[in-house]
């Protein structure tokens, strides 16, 4: 019965579309229907994304672009390189467009309570891509790599990368998190704790510095010249001597920095792990310098969450595997968690078999 209603309802809302500007019309459809509707199949869909601070928000740009229009939608995808306020304007103009679902990768997960809230009153559902909006409940659903496995892997892999060089430790290390205003940077680095900490505490690993809290960790805007600054201040101030063995690096542009300044103060390059499966980080780790990377293939990304819009336009429940992780402070968002693969050179062909550019770095 249900889905008699719903596909009565989806082709009431596919004559409408045809009628240009009607946005009165396909408010009430929005409103009349709710969340679990459907919505016309040639919709507009917006999509927020933050700043190109690393080259899977560039990719999910173009994905976004081609895949929403292949799948019959209409698409507005932007960034926002100016900031926060050009988000929020982005967002509510998306809104006012008459967009029946927006997906945010938010730049501050915390900023844009205001504006989703707007989408929601407008009838939009509100989904939350790669990182998690905070502190709102006008969030429906949250599709990512499962953030916390990614800092889980980091941390292994930086044990394991130090242990193949020098069989016993202790081992002297640095800990890089990303920028604190992204939801994702303090569950990488949590995650990454939960496999470090206990070694930290048995005496297997030195933080040199003393720097072990993720305020003391993080790196603003995930600019790698901050991250460059930091290791430049670290190596002066504490290792005239010591030998530094590994850095947690939280991805792969901050790996790149860090490394360039281990370089300038003409030091042995220690383990470095990564994220993300950038070209010059793949290279470096071929090249035996980078030492692990994270694969999180953005096509598999951007395709789940064009899976949960299809699955909206028809009214039907988008696909969740995780109910319980991801709590944004006022709710625990629905997931699609997807898992995030470790990269070294040891699997870097296996794990880029498919992948038309990546593959051919690791010939
Ligand atoms: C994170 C994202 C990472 C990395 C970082 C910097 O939120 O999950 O993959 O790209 O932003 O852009």
């Amino acid at each position: 019965m249900a889905a008699t209603a719903v596909a009565a309802l989806a082709l009431t809302g596919c004559g409408r579309s045809d009628d240009t500007g009607s946005t009165s019309g396909d408010t009430s459809t929005g409103s009349s229907t709710g969340a679990t509707g459907g919505f016309p199949a040639d919709s507009l869909i917006g999509v927020s994304l933050p700043q190109k601070t690393s080259e899977n928000w560039v990719l999910a740009e173009n994905l976004f672009k081609d895949d929403l229009a292949a799948a019959g939608f209409k698409a507005d995808v932007q960034f926002a390189n100016g900031g926060v306020g050009e988000q929020q304007n982005q967002i509510q103009s998306m809104v006012t467009k008459g967009a029946k679902v927006i997906v945010v990768g938010a730049i501050d997960g915390s900023q844009l309570g205001t504006q989703v809230k707007a989408a929601k009153d407008a009838g939009a559902t509100v989904i939350a891509y790669d990182r998690l909006l905070l502190n709102t409940d006008a969030v429906d659903y949250y599709v990512a790599y499962d953030n916390f496995q990614v800092g889980v892997l980091q941390g292994n892999a930086l044990l394991e990368g130090m242990k193949a060089k020098k069989p016993n430790g202790p081992y002297n290390i640095e800990l890089f998190a990303g920028s604190p205003d992204d939801a994702n940077a303090k569950v990488f680095f949590d995650g990454a704790m939960s496999v470090l900490q206990p070694k930290i505490d048995d005496g297997t690993l030195k933080v040199v510095s003393g720097q072990t809290q993720f305020t003391q960790a993080v790196t603003q805007g995930w600019k790698a010249e901050n991250a460059q600054k930091r290791m430049d201040t670290l190596l002066s101030a504490s290792y005239a001597s010591a030998t530094l063995d590994g850095v947690l690096s939280p991805n792969d542009t901050l790996a790149r920095a860090i490394m360039t300044s281990v370089k300038a103060a003409a030091k042995p390059l220690p383990v470095v792990t990564g994220q993300d499966s950038e070209v010059e980080s793949v290279k470096s780790i071929m090249a035996g310098e980078q030492y692990s990377t994270i694969n999180k293939d953005t096509r598999n990304l951007v395709k789940e969450t064009i899976a949960m819009v299809q699955a909206l336009q028809k009214g039907e429940k988008p696909t969740i595997n995780d109910d319980k992780s991801y709590n944004n402070g006022v709710k625990v968002v629905p997931a699609n968690l997807l898992k995030p693969l470790i990269v070294t050179k040891a699997n870097a062909k296996e794990a880029y078999a498919n992948d038309p550019t990546l593959s051919k770095l690791t010939q």
